[in-house]
């Protein structure tokens, strides 16, 4: 993974040798420390197959994360997140409520659908109403994700729970040799960073350097479960990673070194299988991998710290001191143990899984749009840009809602160039799966080969994306940071597709 060189200074100072074990692979989880933990948890499952329907209600609640205190936090249907909402292709007509006392609104992120069913910060809902999309999937099988958009509450109402995972399947996993147990093969890990306060409750502090680096926290919550363990069979077992967290980038991996077998990216299937060590997951990208447990070995994933929380500086680094996973250190996600006892359906990996590899040509390109994202620190970190705190923009436009920043022809062929400043951003566009053609001029990184609708952009990348979603003045498609501060802040801008 390519590091900034001015990071690699902190790195020395924040990690040393008391993050890193000897082999350089970080913590693992002990037995002991594993024994203290809950067994990890699915959220419910909504299958709509049948019925092509399904009711969200965004709702508030109190939720247990520290055992004996309570936190107020937001859910649709539940206390904190949502379900696991399982569609195909064909109608689907969602039904959300908002009983919250503030508009909400519920955004398909990673279905490709049109501007007025997307679910974006103009399809509101208001307090005591609902909204009913009608809306047609036609779309490759993914793991999509869906959350609230409305803008300057975004980041804080996500960060209190209203986020959830939808499942596109087509039936057909049988023939692509993939584990398909609900909650037993097949977890759905939505993955959380969260900080909380002594009586419970969950922090958001929302200060300057919150916003600035975007907020993260010291604690890990699994499906909205604090610091769990996962029980899995003695076989291979498919993960589907969501990254809900409003800031943090992931650098996952697991302890013993044991691949990684990536089979999907946001937009779908790959078409092989890939493997890899390491697996850069940034806030809104989802991906599906398999890991083998047939040794029967327990292991743990870990993530490095986020580059953007290790960034230099005295503000880094004085940060660094309060919050014990930020920085460059090594900390846990989650540790796995195996159950002899469980179905173990599926033994191998397989090759060939028949997803549609991204195929666009520069040469169908018709338009090509640069993307700078802009933070206003000008000369430096101490810019004026930066302190007054309103200074987030996409080619120095802060976003507005009255304001159409791009209009793009439907069918057409676009090439969208995206430059970031010192932070790295997670650059996510609505209403179409995107390939990525460049970054800083080479080869993606394997996880960034198949279809995509959020990209960390660190340095200069290229995409190409052909749209086929209409989105009118009145529900335009949104492209953004998807570090919610940032994007609450203004790093959001809005298209038309006509
Ligand atoms: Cu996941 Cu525009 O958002
Ligand atoms: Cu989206
Ligand atoms: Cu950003």
């Amino acid at each position: 993974m390519k590091r900034r060189n001015f990071l690699i200074g902190a790195a020395a100072v924040g990690a040393g040798a008391i993050a890193y074990n000897v082999s350089g692979l970080g913590r693992s989880i002990s037995v002991k420390e594993m024994s203290k933990r809950v067994p990890l948890s699915m959220p419910p499952l909504i299958d709509t197959r049948a019925t092509g329907t399904f009711t969200l209600t965004a709702q508030s609640g109190k939720t247990s994360f520290l055992p004996g205190r309570y936190a107020h936090t937001l859910g649709f249907n539940q206390s904190y997140l949502g379900p696991v909402v399982r569609v195909s292709n064909g109608q689907l007509r969602p039904i959300v409520q908002n009983t919250l006392s503030w508009p909400i609104s519920a955004h398909w992120h990673g279905l490709v659908v049109p501007g007025e069913n997307d679910g974006g910060p103009h399809q509101h809902i208001s307090p005591g109403s609902f909204w009913m999309p009608n809306m047609e999937i036609k779309q490759e099988p993914c793991t999509a994700f869906f959350h609230t958009h409305i803008h300057g509450r975004t980041a804080r109402d996500v960060y209190a729970g209203l986020a959830g995972v939808m499942h596109v399947t087509d039936g057909r996993d049988d023939e692509r040799g993939l584990p398909q147990s609900f909650g037993i093969d097949d977890l759905t890990l939505v993955l959380q960073d969260r900080r909380f306060s002594n009586d419970g409750e969950l922090a958001y502090a929302n200060s300057m350097m919150d916003v600035m680096h975007g907020m993260t926290g010291d604690r890990i919550l699994i499906n909205g479960q604090l610091e769990p363990l996962a029980v899995v069979p003695k076989s291979v077992v498919r993960l589907r990673l969501v990254n809900a967290s409003n800031a943090r980038i992931y650098s996952l991996f697991f302890d013993d070194g044991r691949p990684i077998n990536l089979i999907a990216t946001d937009g779908g299937y790959l078409p092989k299988t890939a493997t890899i060590d390491r697996l850069r997951l940034s806030p809104g990208e989802r991906v599906e991998v398999l890991v083998d447990f047939s040794s029967g070995k327990d292991i743990t994933l870990l993530s490095d710290g986020d580059p953007n929380q290790g960034m230099g500086g005295m503000m880094g680094r004085a940060r660094g001191y309060l919050d014990r996973i930020t920085g460059l250190r090594t900390f846990p996600v989650l540790p796995f143990t195996v159950d002899d006892q469980l179905e173990r359906p599926v033994t191998k990996i397989p090759e060939q899984l028949g997803g549609s590899a991204p195929n666009l040509l520069e040469s169908e390109v018709s338009n090509t749009r640069r993307f700078a994202l802009n933070m206003g620190m000008g000369g430096g970190m101490m810019g004026s840009g930066m302190m007054s705190g309103n200074s987030f923009a996409i080619n120095n436009m802060p976003f507005n809602m009255n304001t159409i920043n791009e209009t793009v022809k439907l069918g057409s062929t676009e090439k969208w160039v995206i430059n970031n400043g010192m932070l790295a951003h997670p650059f996510h566009i609505h209403g179409v799966q995107f390939q990525v053609l460049k970054e800083n001029g080479r080869m993606p990184l394997p996880e960034s080969l198949g279809w995509k609708d959020t990209i960390v952009v660190d340095g200069e990348t290229e995409l190409l994306m052909r749209f086929t979603e209409t989105a009118s003045e009145e529900s335009p498609f949104m492209y953004h940071c998807h570090i919610l501060e940032h994007e609450d802040a203004g790093m959001m801008g809005q298209f038309t597709v006509g």
